[in-house]
């Protein structure tokens, strides 16, 4: 269905629901255009000449960014504070005191060489359903927070902060940003020794809502506007080191090397065997490498590489992680090498609250649109929130399924089409009873 149609069908589709116990608001609709432009002008911030941006946390350009999502939210209505974790977060009050916020947000940080729109859709998505809000004099029972989350793509750092704690050994880790995330927090504004006071309770929100790009070609390709997120994959990374020995690429017999590469090359493919090796949709990647000392004419003496595994069950994880180490060591003894692994970051898996599944559905089905029920195997701040709190993600179509490229694209109707949901949604559950 496109926007015309949509604006045509909806005071029909929503009369059904108005009528039922459930408040709403039929005629109340983002401005799509509006979207389109923040989107637009966010994409300036960190802009590739190839497309897309390079707008990794804590990076001049993401603090750029930043400043303008602010002033978007300044617009929106919202009072906004950066708190100690770096999160943006803006707030709207609400008719009822005693109610915890109900929560909308995303990120705009991007991967290095990322698009326009994993993050930035949901982010201004929510900006736009607050101002939307704010436009209309729609009063709600609970206070609204709209957060843009730091530095998603380095491990959903500032939900984690929100929602757990980030270790000595995680404040320490650097980032593409050349800073580590202590470092990255403070230029952000936030406040790397007060992270404790960031933090907040489980139940402390009333439930919390990600509109995001689908990042796979699933809605695309089936023609489905909105898709209904029954869980988010937990990831677990680790850095692998080889360890070898460096010698003379000419003199040594290859008889006689310990060469950290070769056993990387082999467990690469042991990862890719494995992984591939059981039914289900679990995904393995081997995504950085780094062989020292990185020359023609010298044996590589040590590699250092990202392994990154994914499943919505940890338990599964777990044993891919476990094969993994087992052929690990296999390669070690016939190449006269040396494994180490160290996790560096591990979100667990999610499920979406079954009843606001349900609310996003009948949401988008009664605005007119076709849904479909599917899992993401991207990670998203939501998994962090659903500790808080009942979650729900809403995605629109990313067109042939690419992201985390400057190709990645979502058309503007289906954006604006996701944010109506959004808005929709929490507007319902504002109305309802929610613990
Ligand atoms: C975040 O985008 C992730 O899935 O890595
Ligand atoms: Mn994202
Ligand atoms: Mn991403």
């Amino acid at each position: 269905m496109n926007r015309r149609e949509f604006n045509l069908g909806l005071f029909g589709a929503l009369g059904a629901i108005a009528t039922g116990p459930v408040r709403s608001q039929p005629r109340l609709r983002v401005n799509g255009k509006r979207i389109s432009d923040h989107l637009a002008a966010l994409s300036e911030f960190g802009k590739n000449p190839q497309g897309g941006v390079s707008r990794v946390a804590y990076s001049e350009a993401d603090l750029l960014g930043r400043e303008y999502a602010m002033v978007l939210m300044r617009a929106a209505k919202l009072d906004v504070r950066v708190d100690f974790a770096g999160n943006l977060v803006g707030r709207r009050a609400g008719s009822d005191p005693s109610l915890p916020p109900l929560v909308m947000g995303s990120h705009i940080d991007s991967v290095p060489e990322g698009g326009n729109y994993d993050g930035d859709v949901g982010s201004m998505g929510a900006i736009e359903a607050a101002q939307t809000l704010a436009e209309n004099n729609v009063a709600t029972r609970h206070p609204i927070e709209v957060i843009i989350f730091q530095n998603e793509e380095g491990g959903t750092i500032g939900s984690h902060a929100l929602s757990g704690e980030l270790t000595e050994k995680q404040l320490g880790l650097m980032t593409r940003s050349g800073r580590t995330i202590r470092e990255g927090i403070k230029f952000i504004g936030g406040n790397p020794d007060m992270l404790a006071s960031a933090r907040r309770k489980p139940g402390s929100i009333a439930a919390y809502l990600e509109l995001h790009i689908e990042q796979g070609g699933i809605l695309d390709a089936e023609k489905i506007n909105i898709g209904v997120v029954e869980g988010i994959v937990g990831i677990t990374q680790w850095d692998v080191t080889i360890e070898g020995f460096a010698n003379h690429a000419g003199t040594t017999p290859m008889n006689q090397r310990r060469d950290a590469m070769l056993a990387a090359a082999r467990f690469i493919d042991a990862v890719n065997r494995i992984v591939t090796g059981v039914p289900g949709r679990q995904v393995g990647t081997v995504g950085r490498l780094q062989a020292l000392p990185g020359a023609y004419n010298v044996i590589p003496g040590k590699v250092v590489l990202g392994l990154e595994l994914r499943d919505l069950d940890a338990n599964k994880v777990q044993m891919l992680f476990e094969r993994i180490g087992a052929e690990a060591r296999q390669i070690a003894e016939a190449t006269g090498t040396q494994f180490g692994f160290n996790e560096v970051n591990s979100i667990d898996p999610a499920l979406t609250d079954l009843r606001i599944r349900k609310l996003i559905d009948d949401t988008a089905k009664g605005l007119g649109f076709t849904t479909k029920l599917l899992p993401s195997g991207a990670g998203h701040d939501a998994q962090e929130m659903a500790r808080l709190g009942p979650v729900g993600m809403i995605f629109v179509p990313s067109v042939a399924g690419i992201s985390h490229s400057p190709r990645e694209f979502s058309r503007p109707e289906d954006i604006a089409n996701g944010a109506d949901v959004l808005l929709h949604t929490l507007l319902k559950l504002d109305a309802m009873k929610l613990r």
